[in-house]
């Protein structure tokens, strides 16, 4: 059961370009009288970034939030720890209005519960790495010792031991970010929000910090709140995907299911730049094989069974399901001539011994093998097997 920290109820951010407060509400006000947001664009100077958005953050999941430039993202944001001030609607946390809280719940909410890492790093040069970190616990007046137990350890967690001491210029953009995400998390918040915080970096550190993040992620449970442009990202890192567009909400879908059912084509477009193997597991291609059989059958009616199936091997199950082998075509028949046991004619194969892997993970393996994959459950028991044609077409969606 997950378990909602945070939520947005028909969120509205609504700029003025001309600066003017009241056009903000007037605006809104049109909206809300059915005037379409073309209009009220034009007619109030104003941009709609944000439009009805209502959207939950599960605790301790990744909720990537993905759209094109200037759909609403850092807006969206934003919002969540109050940098913007929603035109109308709520943000709740744990069930109350964030919008309702006074200066010092605000400031107490910022410190202690949220944190933001940012994608240009945001950390002060004048400062050496332990310094930066520390910054966030300096300002709470935690003591000395302390917040600096606290720096190194984050320090460690993001790989970054025995750089205490560096001058943040000599650091690699990979490593400020490492930098970014242990001052963020030496508060120990409960929410990280990240606008973008990897867009800047080269694919190969960029690939190892997705992979720093999911380990972080899943050692401290944070609830992280991500915002990306590449859905290969968002596939990656994300529990829930949630797709905006002119400020709408689109959908919100775990990225399996958003594979498979798109809300529509801009969705659709999104996702034609996925590569699914890293999304699918080996369980949504794995299929029943044309010849099972259960062990102790007679060799001929193991043979029988493959001719009426069209198939030249069968997969050989004990009658509690459990996988035994495959039982080729032609050993069959030996077995039927009286030249092997029913044993020794079983191929020992290679199996699939968890169905939640990644397709994009036993590609070789499909490859290497004559046979189609049997994919075994931790039990033993047999879920079906995986055929090399399944897992082409898998890399060719
Ligand atoms: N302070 C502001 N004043 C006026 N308009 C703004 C302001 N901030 C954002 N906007 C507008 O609101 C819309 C949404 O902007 P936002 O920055 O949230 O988009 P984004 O999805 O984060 O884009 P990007 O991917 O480029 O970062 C854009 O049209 C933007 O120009
Ligand atoms: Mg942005």
């Amino acid at each position: 059961m997950s378990t909602t920290i945070m939520q947005v109820k028909h969120l509205y951010k609504i700029f003025s370009t001309q600066d003017n407060d009241s056009k903000e509400k007037e605006a809104y006000t049109a909206l809300q009288e059915g005037t379409s947001v073309e209009e009220v664009t034009k007619k109030q100077q104003v941009v709609v970034a944000l439009n009805d958005v209502t959207l939950d953050v599960e605790e301790g999941k990744i909720l990537v939030i993905i759209g094109l430039s200037g759909s609403g993202k850092s807006t969206l944001i934003r919002c969540l720890n109050l940098l913007h001030r929603p035109t109308a609607g709520e943000v709740l946390y744990k069930g109350i209005n964030i919008l309702d809280y006074s200066h010092n719940q605000m400031q107490e909410f910022r410190r202690t519960k949220v944190a933001m890492v940012f994608q240009n790093f945001g950390l002060m040069s004048h400062r050496n790495v332990l310094q930066n970190v520390v910054y966030g616990l300096e300002v709470r007046g935690i003591e000395r010792g302390q917040r600096e137990k606290q720096a190194t350890a984050m320090l460690e967690m993001v790989g970054l031991q025995g750089w205490e001491n560096k001058d943040i210029r000599s650091l690699s953009g990979g490593m400020k970010q490492r930098v970014g995400i242990a001052r963020a998390l030496t508060n120990n918040p409960e929410i990280l929000l990240m606008d973008e915080a990897f867009s800047v970096l080269d694919p190969l550190v960029r690939n190892d910090l997705q992979f720093e993040l999911l380990r972080i992620q899943e050692k401290m449970l944070k609830t992280i709140i991500f915002i990306t442009h590449d859905i290969n990202e968002a596939f990656k890192l994300g529990d829930k995907v949630a797709i905006l567009r002119d400020g709408q909400l689109i959908q919100v879908a775990t990225p399996e299911e958003m594979l498979n059912n798109p809300a529509n084509d801009y969705v659709q477009r999104f996702i034609n730049n996925v590569d699914t193997t890293k999304v699918l597991t080996v369980r949504s291609i794995t299929e029943v094989p044309g010849a099972l059989v259960r062990e102790g059958v007679g060799a001929n009616l193991a043979v029988k069974i493959m001719g009426v199936n069209g198939v030249s091997s069968a997969y050989v199950l004990d009658s509690h399901m459990h996988y035994k082998g495959l039982l080729p075509l032609n050993a069959a028949l030996a077995v039927a001539g009286g030249k092997k046991s029913f044993a020794e004619a079983l191929l020992d194969i290679p199996c699939i011994t968890d169905p939640d892997i990644l397709i994009s993970d036993i590609v070789q393996m499909s490859a290497d093998s004559v046979f189609p994959l049997p994919v075994i459950d931790k039990d033993g028991l047999f879920l079906g097997i995986v055929t090399k044609a399944a897992v082409l077409t898998s890399l060719q969606k």
